[in-house]
């Protein structure tokens, strides 16, 4: 597994042209059929009915495409933006820095509160609809209507489809809202689903009660608190696991992007600290949505694939863990 992430990585390397991205939005088609699940990957109901905590294994990135297959079918990149707490403004102008830089992955919420603005800049960008991936998530009092939030959210984005739905926390009713999740999956309205906030204990009660294989599960992970138990778990079902708070959250960043282990890989790669954390992310297989309204920042938290975390490097920000989490959830 390790060799073949090392030379994914070389071939990734090699590709120099595409360091921000495999498209700089050039292409003017506006295609809103959506992407296809890929021809190498069964059909997306093909991992309906399997949830008894059956082993697969993780999926694999593909460094050289920046992407990974999801269990559904779909491709979805593995580095994006995160847009917790961005205002519409901050949300479209960082939407819109994104997909120029390159970037094709987006992160928002109905509780963040800027379904809308994402949905503008996409519609502004001249970038085909299907080589952008947005994942929206339900939060917990929506749960008992989820058909009508489903429909808002369609709504809000705008942008026909939805690449992935999550649900945000867990809560009441959250295995009806999933199933409701599964059947707008049935009618094309939403292409994958997950969840977020969802660690071994919840998911063992979970996942027997559902039909569809959750595509992604998303939970708080940086190097002070690593789930270095929930990771491999989630990974292991065929699930891709997908971090947020890479650099800690706001209130935290300075003292994790000051770290001195971390500041000192960077030094040695000529690189930040903000890419050293992302690129330990995607070692360990985790997918990042670094959130910023800094468009110098959101370019250089694409620019990944310069460089790559010795084993022993990645053991010494492994060992950085302190179990410290930094939101209640
Ligand atoms: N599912 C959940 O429950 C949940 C919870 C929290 C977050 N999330 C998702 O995860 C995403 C990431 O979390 P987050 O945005 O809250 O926190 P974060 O990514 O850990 O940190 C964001 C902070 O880092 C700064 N930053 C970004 N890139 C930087 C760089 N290259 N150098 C220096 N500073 C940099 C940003 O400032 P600038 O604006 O100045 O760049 C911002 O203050 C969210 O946006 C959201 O999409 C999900």
């Amino acid at each position: 597994m390790k060799q073949k992430l090392i030379s994914v990585l070389i071939s990734g390397f090699l590709l120099i042209g595409c360091l921000t991205g495999c498209n700089n939005g050039d292409v003017t088609s506006s295609g809103t059929e959506g992407n296809s699940p890929s021809s190498t990957t069964t059909d997306p109901s093909s991992s309906e009915g399997e949830n008894s905590g059956a082993e697969t294994s993780a999926p694999a990135f593909d460094f050289e495409s920046k992407t990974v297959t999801l269990n559904s079918g779909y491709e979805m990149p593995i580095m994006g933006l995160g847009t917790y707490s961005l205002s519409d403004e901050e949300c479209y102008n960082s939407v819109t820095a994104l997909l120029e830089a390159g970037g094709r992955l987006v992160d928002t919420a109905h509780i963040y509160g800027n379904e809308a603005a994402v949905g503008r800049a996409i519609r502004d960008s001249d970038i085909p609809r299907e080589e952008i991936f947005v994942i929206t998530k339900l939060y917990p009092n929506q749960f008992a209507n989820a058909e009508g939030a489903i429909e808002e959210a369609l709504e809000k984005l705008g942008i026909g489809y939805i690449d992935m739905m999550l649900l945000h926390h867990p809560g009441d009713n959250d295995v009806e809202a999933y199933k409701v999740m599964e059947q707008a999956v049935e009618e094309g309205k939403i292409h994958s689903i997950g969840l977020s906030n969802w660690y071994v204990e919840e998911l063992t009660e979970f996942l027997p009660q559902v039909t569809i294989t959750p595509a992604l599960v998303q939970n708080e992970i940086h190097p002070y608190y690593q789930e270095n138990d929930v990771i491999p778990f989630i990974q292991e079902k065929g699930i891709v696991v997908q971090g947020w708070y890479p650099f800690g959250g706001r209130g935290h960043t300075a003292e994790l992007l000051g770290d001195e282990v971390i500041s000192a890989i960077a030094e040695d790669h000529n690189v930040t600290s903000a890419q050293v954390i992302l690129l330990w992310n995607l070692q360990k297989g985790v997918v990042v949505i670094p959130g910023s309204s800094n468009p110098d920042h959101i370019r250089e938290n694409l620019d990944l694939f310069g460089f790559e975390l010795t084993d022993e490097e990645m053991e010494r920000i492994n060992a950085l863990n302190r179990g410290e989490k930094h939101d209640w959830y």
